[in-house]
């Protein structure tokens, strides 16, 4: 069934066009404003952002920098109040401070950059009528930075792999960094995953155990990759002196906006491994009514997909008591890893030309890697690994699993209407190069620039699946992709889709990071049933070397987290490549974005 346009239902809109412009590309008959930039105070007293004079104690108040996901959690009691939570993924120091030194940051400038990471809940007003949210800086807001204690909870906590000099214990962390992309919890709490935590410390050569070692280079720790050397100025960050320190990022993290006191807790029992988010499916009815079950991907090229499936179930309500019980659930249950075999794997070639079925589909199975019992007690389901082992080398216990390599899993998340799954394949260019794997039916094209959607079709609590390509991503004109079967001359041309998102009508959205098609990165929304299925049109551009993240799509706005706008090379806060949002000669500031249409609802 369609529009009054023809186009699937809630996807009446004029895509905007491929764009390279320095702006957020709307609709038209849409309007836009921001809603909160790097550096705008969130903690009363907090001042106002000064880029030429920041410090840590100011960023540590005021809004972090490289927005990534956004979640929207209503207040009780509080009619069109919400927590707006986002996290702060990374930083690029050298669009932060004129006169960066790259190899020679200071310890202000290392001591800021802490402070602009983690996550922020910020308390936000809705205008009625508009899709307008105005932050409001109080009580209910927080800042999580890299310095925050956290809770470790699960098989790793206690372990001999997370002690440190500070931490012998081995259940206290603090910080958390590099989360990327997000999910909310029906019991009112917010997912993150960790991401690139192997940025962040320097000295990995100079490790000499043999299983840390293994461990650091299975995650891709090396010198080099050592990007913000805070191992100068806290020995944290030293591999040399504190080689543990790394098996302690790496976790789905979980905050409570509720209680701005509570201490946030990682989940070991969901793996360590390059989280983007974890996003939860209820099971809605049956015998195993209540059981969550959390997706997740590691990001990074030839890794998995992973699902956990908790042991207990849900209990209704947002009261304490229910929330202290839902925040055990993903410490209680079973994690396991994908395996994705194809209908014709014969038919597949590399080249990513359609199986003579017309598209590229198959079966898969979960293997259990890890299982956490109500009493605490764990079992390790992979030979040779411990169950502290397999929570913290997690990868490793994978590989013997014999998973399937995929092109970098990003954000995974299930349908509220159907409970399909959707992952974002982004990218992966050394696809089939040499000595790398080759491609095969999930994964049909060699050095995939373009990256492709997975629809996986899964009972949530057993081990076999079926699966489909929804989205072979890259020029809707060339043989190589695919748009769920829908007329390509009819498509937005999506490339690199990063996280996905559902809204209101059941369209899948979907934003994109690295467009390989000479076009600023966008949001698209994609129609998954009927006739339409596989309709892509893009509803908004970001700017100039920005990614855009987020994101959310409910009837009365759209919100986007554009990141790192400008981030382009040979281009810095010397010479910036962007000045959004404030336009002149201003430098640019990741920023989260409503758009909305006045008098309408999104897409309708
Ligand atoms: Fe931070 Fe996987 O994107
Ligand atoms: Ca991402
Ligand atoms: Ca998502
Ligand atoms: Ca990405």
């Amino acid at each position: 069934s369609a529009g009054p346009d023809g186009a699937a239902p809630g996807m009446t809109f004029d895509p905007v066009a491929a764009n390279t412009q320095d702006a957020v590309v709307i609709p038209d008959g849409y309007r836009q404003e921001i809603v909160i930039r790097w550096g705008d105070p969130v903690l009363p007293g907090a001042p106002q952002f000064d880029f030429a004079n920041q410090t840590p104690e100011a960023q540590a108040g005021q809004f972090g920098f490289n927005n990534d996901f956004a979640g929207l959690i209503p207040i009780d009691g509080v009619p069109n109040h919400h927590y707006l939570v986002v996290n702060q993924e990374y930083t690029t120091e050298q669009f932060m401070f004129t006169g960066y030194q790259e190899k020679a940051p200071t310890e202000q400038q290392a001591r800021i950059s802490m402070a602009a990471h983690g996550i922020t809940v910020v308390e936000v007003a809705a205008t009625p009528g508009t899709g307008k949210l105005t932050p409001v800086v109080g009580q209910r807001n927080r800042r999580i930075t890299a310095s925050t204690p956290f809770r470790l909870v699960g098989p790793a906590a206690g372990s001999a792999l997370v002690k440190t000099s500070a931490d012998p214990a081995g259940d206290t962390v603090l910080g958390t960094i590099a989360n990327c992309s997000g999910g909310l919890t029906p019991w009112g709490t917010m997912l993150s995953g960790e991401e690139n935590f192997n940025n962040y410390f320097g000295n990995a050569s100079k490790v000499t155990d043999q299983a840390t070692k293994a461990g650091l280079e299975r995650y891709s720790f090396e010198d080099d990759a050592d990007y913000h050397l805070w191992g100068r100025f806290d020995k944290r960050f030293d591999l040399a002196q504190e080689p543990n320190e790394a098996n302690r990022f790496g976790y789905i993290v979980e905050v409570d906006p509720h209680d701005p006191t509570s201490t946030p807790v990682k989940h070991s029992a969901l793996g360590r491994l390059k989280h983007e988010s974890a996003n939860v499916y209820v099971v809605g009815s049956g015998p195993d009514e209540g059981t969550v079950v959390a997706y997740s991907g590691d990001d990074e090229k030839f890794e998995y997909i992973y699902k956990f499936v908790s042991t207990r179930r849900i209990k209704s309500g947002l009261s304490k008591a229910a929330r202290t019980h839902n925040m055990g659930i993903l410490n209680e249950g079973t994690l396991y890893v994908a395996t994705f075999t194809g209908d014709d794997p014969g038919a597949v070639d590399g080249s990513g030309k359609l199986p003579a079925s017309g598209s590229f589909a198959g079966r898969g199975t979960w293997a259990k890697l890890l299982t956490v019992d109500a009493d605490g007690k764990s079992t390790s389901h992979v030979a040779g690994m411990t169950p502290e082992q397999v929570a913290v080398w997690t990868r490793q216990a994978a590989d013997k699993a014999g998973a399937t390599k995929m092109d970098r899993p990003e954000d995974i998340e299930a349908s509220p209407r159907t409970g399909k799954i959707y992952c974002a394949l982004t990218n992966n260019d050394d696809r089939g190069t040499s000595g790398e794997a080759a491609a095969d039916s999930a994964n049909p094209r060699n050095e995939n620039k373009n990256g492709q959607i997975i629809e996986i079709t899964d009972d949530h609590v057993g081990t076999e699946f079926t699966w489909d390509l929804l989205l072979v991503c890259g020029d809707p004109a060339a043989a190589d992709t695919y748009y769920g079967g829908f007329d390509k001359t009819k498509v937005s041309a999506i490339s690199c889709p990063d996280n996905v998102a559902f809204d209101p009508h059941g369209n899948l959205w979907v934003s994109t990071d690295g467009n390989a098609l000479d076009s600023n990165d966008g949001l698209f929304a994609v129609a998954l049933d009927g006739d339409r299925r596989g309709e892509t049109k893009q509803f908004l551009t970001v700017p100039k070397g920005a990614e855009t993240c987020g994101p959310i799509i409910d009837r009365d706005r759209v919100i986007v987290c554009v990141q790192h706008p400008g981030e382009e090379d040979d281009h810095s806060a010397d010479n910036p490549a962007s000045h959004w949002p404030d336009g002149g000669s201003s430098q640019p500031r990741p920023s989260v974005v409503a758009v909305w249409k006045d008098g309408g609802s999104i897409g309708v």
